[in-house]
Parts: structure tokens; sequence; C-alpha cells
């Protein structure tokens, strides 16, 4: 018996907690004398909310009462910016808590005491597997293709009469390429039309890939998709947890049964809104930050680097069992990066000053990745 088993008098939870990885959130960088530390390792916003939402958040005074448990004004605001009725999104504590309500109504331990499954592209977001997990359902994870990219003829191969809900991440992170729009109808046409496809769009505002899938669009269409978004990556609001869904009333009516009430706050409720009023301001900020990261991938390519196609808000170094070494002298340098295992390592487009210090370490090493 552990000491924790001890403590808790014998209590265990549910085997599949047990066996669920831990969701190892980004470090922070550690000191260096002389240096301005940089956070890499988030896949966060390097710049603060525009001052407007940080103003409306200032003036907000009525936190003895719960949010409104609909988001109204938000799903209201949403609904015009999108072109899209407010009945079909439904608000969650980040794009994250809008997976879990998700999950929680559509995958898990069916009556006949067997798991559903859920097949998603591996390596991606790593808090799938818990989040797929927890709901009681068995992962099936399809190998990314060697440059990065979802296997969706292998994903489609995979669906059997258990599948009932596929994750397709565009971009995918940690690697960075988008999926198609042309490749996802192909897909969502070749798998049955009862599994719900999930298109999780969180860094959306920063594709540039003209041939990308556009999850709304998809959504318009068909009435098996599920789109997630966030306001925690373009509009730098990761810190107030709010995002959403976008899917057709016969999904978003078991949506809203499984929804956490009140998981939306009232000031990120006002946040949200105020961000999307001042649109504008966000789409700049997007900007500076894509001219960054094409710096960045442009800067790698240029020392020899095989970079695959970043679309999100950071770059995948596939550099296997250099991986944790980089991260290292990354670290020596106060800069905080993501390496996953023996994988590859994944940076996080920061400040300006953080990205030319990330690409001077890389001008220096010696063991960079190449196309396999
Ligand atoms: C692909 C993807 N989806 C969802 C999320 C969750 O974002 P949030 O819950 O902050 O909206 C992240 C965060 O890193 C992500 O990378």
């Amino acid at each position: 018996m552990t000491s924790s088993e001890t403590m808790a008098g014998g209590v265990r939870p549910r085997p599949v907690v047990d066996r669920l990885p831990r969701y190892a959130a980004g470090k922070p960088p550690v000191a260096v004398d002389g240096l301005a530390s940089y956070k890499l390792s988030s896949n966060e916003n390097p710049l603060p909310p525009i001052p407007a939402v940080v103003e409306a958040i200032a003036a907000q005074t009525d936190f003895n009462r719960y949010p409104d448990p609909l988001s109204t004004k938000l799903r209201t605001a949403l609904a015009d910016f999108l072109e899209v009725p407010a009945e079909d999104i439904v608000t969650g504590a980040g794009s994250l808590g809008a997976l879990n309500q998700l999950l929680a109504a559509f995958a898990g331990q069916n009556d006949d005491g067997k798991a559903d499954e859920v097949i998603y592209a591996w390596r991606s977001f790593e808090a799938y597997p818990i989040c797929v997990g927890l709901s009681g359902a068995h992962s099936v994870r399809i190998p990314l293709t060697p440059d990065g990219r979802h296997d969706l003829d292998a994903m489609a191969a995979a669906v059997t009469v258990r599948t009932k809900v596929i994750l397709l991440c565009t971009p995918n992170n940690p690697t960075g390429p988008v999926v198609t729009a042309e490749e996802t109808e192909r897909f969502i046409n070749g798998v049955p039309s009862d599994v719900v496809v999930v298109i999780d769009e969180a860094y959306q505002e920063f594709v540039r890939a003209e041939d990308a899938v556009d999850g709304i669009r998809m959504y318009r269409k068909y009435p098996n998709v599920v789109v997630l978004r966030t306001f925690s990556k373009a509009h730098g609001l990761a810190g107030l947890r709010v995002g959403y869904s976008v899917s057709q009333p016969g999904l978003t009516q078991y949506l809203r049964v499984a929804a956490t009430p009140f998981a939306v706050s009232q000031i990120a409720e006002q946040a949200a809104v105020v961000s999307l009023q001042n649109f504008d301001q966000v789409v700049e900020r997007v900007q500076s930050l894509v001219d960054e990261r094409d710096r960045v991938t442009a800067g790698l390519r240029d020392l020899g680097w095989f970079i695959p196609e970043a679309e999100g808000n950071f770059v995948w170094l596939d550099l296997g069992e250099n991986s944790a070494e980089f991260a290292q002298l990354a670290g020596e340098r106060a800069l905080s990066v993501r390496a996953f295992g023996t994988e590859g390592v994944r940076v996080s487009i920061g400040e300006p000053e953080a990205n030319s210090r990330f690409l001077e370490l890389c001008a220096i090493y010696t063991k960079p990745p190449r196309r396999s």
C-alpha cells in the first residue's frame, strides 16, 4: 500500500484514474543571472489583453451573484460575430471545458459495460487522453504522418461500431499543420453520420494556409460536426477560462444537458464580449505573432532544420532523443520550452527577444531535426 493510499484511508478512485497520465503544464523559466526569462512552454499569447478588456473587468463588482448560466451576452455577441444562431453555441470553462461537456454527452461507459471509442491523432493535445479516459471511453490513437499531419485515411479505417467521437485538432498541437477543407469533407463523408466529428480550432485565428478547413463551414453543412474555439490564444484570455462549441440543434440539445452550470464567470464573459467588440485590435496582435512565427520558421529552415508547417502560435522540433537535452540548453538561456519525452520539443512564439534568443540557440545546436 502506498502512503497516499494509507492517507486516504484505503479509498480508491475508479481504476481508470490510476492509469491516466497526469497533465503536465508548461513550466515557467528558471531565472538566469543577467537574462530576462521567457515562458515558451504553454502556447500562451505573450501580449496582455487589450486595454478595453482590462478596463471592463476592473469596472465589474457584482461577484456576489452567480453568472448567467447560459452566457447569453457572450452567445449573442458570438452569434453576431460568426453569423450563426445563438442557440447553436454552448460556452465552457475554456474549450477544454467545452470538450469535457461534449465527451460527457457522447462518449463513455455504456449500459452494456463496454467502453465507447474516441479516435484522435497522436501526438496531439495532451489533454485528450485524460479527458477521454475520465469520460469512461477508450482512446484510439492514430499516429501522425512523418510531417506531423493527421492521417485521415487511417483514422477513418479505425472507426468501429463502438466509435462515438473523433477529434480533429487543426492546427495540430504540438506539431502545427492544419487539416485541409478538402480532406476534412472527404473524411466526414466517409465516416458514419452517427459519429460526432469534433473540429478543435483553438488556434484558428493564427491560420494562414488557404486550403485549411473552416470548422464553421463544416458545422453549417454537417449535423454531426462540433466546432471548438477559445478565447485563450488569439484573444489572450487563457487565465479567464472561456471557450465554446458550435453545433447544430440535434447535437447542441445534449451538450446543454452535460454543460457545467455557471462554468463561465461574469468576468470571463464580459472580457470575451469586449474582446470581440475590439476584434480589429485582436487581429493586429495576432498578425504580429504570425509575423514572428514566420520569422522563426524561416530562420530555422535557413539553418537547414526540418519544421512541419506551423499554423498555430508554436513550432515543432522533431528532435527525438535529443529533446530533453535541447530543452535543458534552452533553460540555461532562461527560455522554458516544452519537451515531449523522446519525440520532440514544442516552442511557443513569444516576445521578439525570446524568439531571437531561441533562434540563436538553434544556430549553435549541432543536431537539428531532419526530414525522416
Ligand atoms: C488544441 C487545443 N485545444 C484546446 C486547448 C484548450 O484551451 P482552453 O481550454 O484554454 O480554451 C488547447 C490549449 O492549449 C489546445 O492546444
